[in-house]
């Protein structure tokens, strides 16, 4: 496994991280909590040092579980979860104010909340679940920001970006006063490049890559085919004909990329990988076999530059999420 430094955190952690929102079930399907605790001691084995929750991940139950499984390791893991939004909307909308969002007590009390799920006095990185640039000037989440960091409850913060809108943050990034970003970032949504990336070069900030597999259509397994239980998150994500969009393009990608010999999968991730200003890619992973395949991708270092003219042709402006 090799190592990026978090922006100005300082802090080394792995190229491949643990998205987490899949262990939290509820939302995610087809797993058990067993084979989730096995994905996560094999990626800790393997070098993965961090891990990104959120409290709203199964209420809780992400937390909970990452935190056991981190007191059963001897490797130092860093975490990051995030604050919900108090209005429970995803992601932030245009005219609602930061009051009904992130008021300041519900900050502090959703971080203690946090702390508690995972059993730690400190959480590593303290982020937003969502952002709407219109609350820049506002009080509230400063001051949270700054008191949570001088009582030592969390050590750097950041936001985690709306879907699809990495330039949404570009102002919050020139305050100063974050430490990281998280971002969809894959072969789909190559926005991220333009303005955003070269920001966070320069002011020294973490990017956290995430959603490198579009929530596995990256990975070629949804085809028409496939079949979600009707409360699950990508019964929703993929609902309508966007299966069938979804394996036009996987087609279309694939036949470009067919004289390589790789998975999508590795593709995907080595994709993420290749661009310097990322710091770690956090897949979702809640299997064994699927954090071997994911953790083996960083020795392979950055996509040839052939591989990569391919993948830049295949960007596809869509949001899925709405
Ligand atoms: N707003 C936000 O802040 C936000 C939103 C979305 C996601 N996130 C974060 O980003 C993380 C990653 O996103 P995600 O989990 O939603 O989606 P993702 O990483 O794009 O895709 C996850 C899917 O890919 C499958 N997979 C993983 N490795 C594979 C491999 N090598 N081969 C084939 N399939 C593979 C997983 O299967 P299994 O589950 O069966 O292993 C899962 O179905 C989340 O876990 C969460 O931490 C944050």
């Amino acid at each position: 496994m090799n190592y990026r430094t978090l922006g100005r955190t300082r802090i080394d952690v792995s190229e491949i991280g643990y998205g987490a929102w899949g262990v939290g079930g509820k939302q995610w399907r087809g797993g058990t909590d067993e084979e989730s605790r096995a994905a996560l001691h094999r990626a800790f084995e393997l070098g993965v040092n961090f891990i990104d929750t959120a409290l709203a991940y199964g209420d809780g139950h992400s937390e909970r579980l990452v935190g056991e499984v981190l007191r059963e390791t001897p490797q130092q893991v860093f975490v990051a979860t995030k604050v919900p939004p108090k209005n429970r909307l995803w992601p932030a909308r245009p005219g609602i104010g930061i009051d009904q969002v992130f008021p300041y007590h519900y900050i502090l009390a959703c971080t203690d909340e946090s702390l508690r799920n995972l059993r730690v006095d400190s959480i590593d990185l303290q982020q937003f679940h969502v952002w709407n640039p219109e609350w820049i000037g506002r009080d509230e989440w400063r001051r949270a920001f700054e008191d949570l960091k001088r009582s030592g409850k969390v050590r750097w913060v950041g936001v985690s970006i709306n879907d699809h809108q990495p330039d949404s943050a570009l102002e919050l990034i020139e305050t100063g006063l974050i430490d990281t970003v998280q971002v969809i970032y894959n072969i789909w949504d190559q926005s991220p490049e333009s303005r955003l990336f070269p920001l966070c070069r320069q002011r020294n900030i973490g990017v956290i890559a995430r959603v490198p597999f579009d929530e596995g259509s990256l990975t070629g397994t949804i085809t028409p085919r496939s079949t979600f239980d009707g409360d699950e998150f990508r019964a929703f994500y993929f609902r309508g004909d966007r299966k069938q969009q979804v394996e036009e393009r996987v087609s279309r990608l694939l036949a470009g990329l067919s004289a390589d010999g790789s998975s999508l999968a590795e593709v995907a991730l080595r994709f993420v990988l290749t661009h310097p200003a990322v710091s770690t890619v956090i897949p979702g992973m809640r299997r064994v076999r699927n954090v071997e395949a994911n953790c083996s991708v960083s020795a392979k270092g950055p996509l040839p530059e052939a591989l990569l003219a391919v993948v830049r042709q295949h960007a596809w402006n869509k949001n899925f999420y709405s």
